[in-house]
């Protein structure tokens, strides 16, 4: 366990192969019920470069004319989103030290060359749950700084497997990817790579 920051804590290789294997399959699951989808920036309309999807009661979408939010269903099939699958629920139970289950679980899915700029996540209204993040497929260069946006700023590789708790002091800092490495991932296709972020949205 290493502490990036006050309160943001990283565990390398969280999650053996095998674990990683059955996270994957599981979130195979809950895309063929809930497909991929492109946001977009609020305003702008500009897509991002990353899919996304979630499972749990809540997901967390954006696009221009709605802005970021959390909504009950998808936003293209109109369905509630599937269950969090029970491991990344007993994950949570064992790391995030808050006593009331995670809402929702956004699944971001990188192809080749796919990045994230520097954002807060802001959108949830249970301060005390951290934001617990898993990596899996191809390395990637993650970038965390402070709660200001021009607040220095540091980045450490990530890997498949890799867990990231983000919480206490840095729950709102600024965090993001700004690459991924070619060649990394022998756990899914083409370079690609996912992370799953769980997270409490309502006061616990
Ligand atoms: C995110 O901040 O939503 C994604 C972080 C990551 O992909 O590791
Ligand atoms: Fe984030």
């Amino acid at each position: 366990m290493i502490e990036l920051a006050s309160g943001l804590i990283y565990r390398p290789a969280h999650f053996s192969r095998a674990e990683q294997e059955d996270l994957v399959a599981a979130i195979r699951g809950v895309v063929r019920a809930a497909p991929l989808f492109t946001p977009a920036m609020p305003r702008t309309g500009k897509e991002f470069s990353v899919r996304m999807t979630n499972c749990g009661p809540l997901g967390w979408m954006s696009d221009r004319d709605g802005g970021y939010r959390y909504q009950e269903l998808h936003p293209e099939t109109g369905e509630r989103w599937p269950a969090i699958p029970e491991a990344l629920l007993a994950l949570w139970r064992d790391v995030a030290g808050i006593d009331a289950p995670p809402e929702a679980c956004l699944v971001n899915f990188y192809a080749a060359g796919a990045r994230m700029g520097l954002h807060v996540d802001g959108d949830e209204k249970e301060p005390r749950a951290p934001v617990v993040s898993v990596s899996l497929g191809a390395s990637c260069l993650f970038r965390f700084g402070g709660t200001k946006r021009n607040d220095p700023t540091k980045s450490t590789r990530l890997e498949s497997g890799d867990l990231v708790v983000i919480g206490g002091a840095s729950r709102l800092c600024f965090h993001g990817v700004d690459r991924l490495y070619p060649g990394t991932s022998t756990l899914l296709p083409n370079d690609s790579r996912l992370n799953l972020t769980l997270r409490r949205v309502n006061p616990a």
